[in-house]
């Protein structure tokens, strides 16, 4: 998918997009690094926007795991649609209702969470039902993994999950933090 179509996404819905660019293969890469691709069964993914991390998920995925992708926008679930893989799915409505698709497709929980939603522009009360869905959902050992362009939603984390590590990417425009979060 085109650099462009992001950006013409940007100038239309700017505050829920979160970003003018999609993110840089280095921010892809540590987004991906705290997975244990070696004994995963479903994996999801909030705001795959035009699928950078999904299709880097689907290279390492082992066959019989499940992606499922939760995006707003219409024209990128369009986009994300046209990604024949079996093992993805992809689902044009808000994260929020993530249990709802979950038991869709008769599964109970995640090992991962991989979520790029823009949180420091979502209203406190959408980020507190995605953020009860994602600790009601999660498998024991798994993780909820989130990039963010800045430390607002460090408290936040920490008042959701016992263990959050913090690293950070210079390379990408902006910059960006990814919290690795855990029970
Ligand atoms: C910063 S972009 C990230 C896009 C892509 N993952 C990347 O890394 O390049 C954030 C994405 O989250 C989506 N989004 C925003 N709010 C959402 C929500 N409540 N549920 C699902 N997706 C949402 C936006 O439409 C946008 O595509």
């Amino acid at each position: 998918m085109h650099k462009g179509d992001f950006f013409s996404e940007f100038l239309k819905e700017g505050k829920n997009i979160g970003s003018i660019t999609p993110s840089s293969k280095y921010l892809v890469k540590k987004m991906i690094e705290p997975i244990d691709f070696s004994n995963v069964k479903c994996i999801v993914e909030f705001g795959p926007g035009t699928g950078n991390i999904t299709l880097e998920l689907l290279k390492k995925m082992p066959d019989d795991c499940f992606l499922l992708a939760i995006e707003t926008n219409t024209e990128f679930c369009e986009k994300l649609q046209n990604i024949k893989d079996p093992r993805l799915k992809v689902i044009c409505d808000t994260a929020e209702k993530l249990e709802d698709y979950l038991s869709e497709n008769n599964i109970q929980k995640a090992d991962y969470i991989v979520s790029s939603l823009p949180l420091a522009m979502i209203p406190n009360n959408v980020v507190k039902n995605i953020l009860e869905v994602v600790t009601k959902v999660l498998k024991p050992g798994g993780a909820f993994i989130q990039f963010q362009y800045s430390l607002n939603a460090y408290k936040k984390l920490r008042e959701t999950f016992k263990n959050v590590d913090l690293t950070f990417t210079p390379m990408n425009i902006p910059p960006a933090f990814v919290f690795t979060c855990t029970n």
